[in-house]
């Protein structure tokens, strides 16, 4: 099979440019396996960045064909049909060597989403915590980021979090035990306003986890009671309690 490489040292003022390499392969070989077997017995300064090997650590992120996967779940049998499979980095952050990038920035963009503040008076019932459970499966894979237009084509970083933070935010702001109200930070800090809902985050998540559907709009809609008059003045007459706005399944009621 012949892959093609990104090759480039930002540290140089050589250009990048593609490798071509041709290697043989063997039953359920992933991307990954063939990229090492490159870097074991063509081009040793080869730089790939992974670490499990199982889809769980999120650090072998890169482009294949133009598509944001982990390198060591994708078959090579997938593109059996192509001429060649061609790989770069992930283009959202910036190049550390070759197919390795820097995810810094994302890091950066976590520590602006409000800490966990628990509410002494919350309760958590099982259809949360199985919520709670799908919100926190993120391994950090920064595949979604990657793929956001709003970062990858207008590259609003100060502006916009990127779907990663924001899953985080929600998974706080739906969490009955966290008494803190997010929604302002949400639109000013987070840039949630950036977001119209594409869905292109959640095609790319390797761990299924839906991000616009069970995260971005429902922090959206609770964006919308805060700018819905009767719903500010019924908030004001409530009891200082944030989270009732979300329908709850029957056995998830404290009071049941
Ligand atoms: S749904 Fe929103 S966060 Fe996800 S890729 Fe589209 S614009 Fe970005
Ligand atoms: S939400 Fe999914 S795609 Fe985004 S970083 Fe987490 S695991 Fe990766
Ligand atoms: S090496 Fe850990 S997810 Fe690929």
């Amino acid at each position: 099979m012949r892959l093609r490489i990104w090759r480039s040292d930002p540290t140089t003022d050589e250009p990048g440019s593609f490798g071509e390499y041709e290697i043989d392969t063997f039953p359920d070989m992933v991307v990954l396996d063939a990229v090492l077997a490159i870097q074991r017995s063509l081009v040793p300064d080869l730089a790939v960045r992974w670490n499990c090997k199982a889809g769980r650590c999120g650090s072998c992120s890169a482009e294949v064909n133009g598509r944001p996967v982990l390198m060591c779940t994708t078959p090579l049998s997938l593109y059996e049909n192509e001429e060649a499979l061609t790989i770069t980095p992930l283009r959202t952050f910036p190049l550390v060597k070759d197919i390795v990038t820097d995810p810094s920035r994302a890091y950066e963009a976590a520590r602006r989403v409000p800490p966990f503040q628990p509410d002494p008076n919350g309760a958590l019932g099982a259809a949360e915590v199985e919520r709670q459970r799908e919100l926190r499966k993120c391994i950090e894979c920064f595949l979604c980021q990657d793929v956001c237009h709003v970062l990858r084509d207008q590259k609003l970083y100060r502006q916009f979090v990127g779907p990663r933070h924001l899953l985080h935010a929600a998974s706080l702001e739906l969490h009955p035990l966290d008494a803190l109200d997010r929604r302002k930070p949400v639109q000013e800090t987070l840039g949630l306003g950036y977001c119209n809902v594409t869905r292109c985050c959640t095609d790319v998540c390797p761990e299924g986890i839906r991000i616009t559907d069970d995260a971005i709009i429902p922090l959206k809609e609770r964006l919308a009671d805060r700018s819905d008059p009767l719903r500010w003045v019924w908030d004001r007459l409530s009891p200082p309690r944030k989270r009732r706005a979300l329908p709850v399944l029957p056995s998830d009621d404290p009071d049941e």
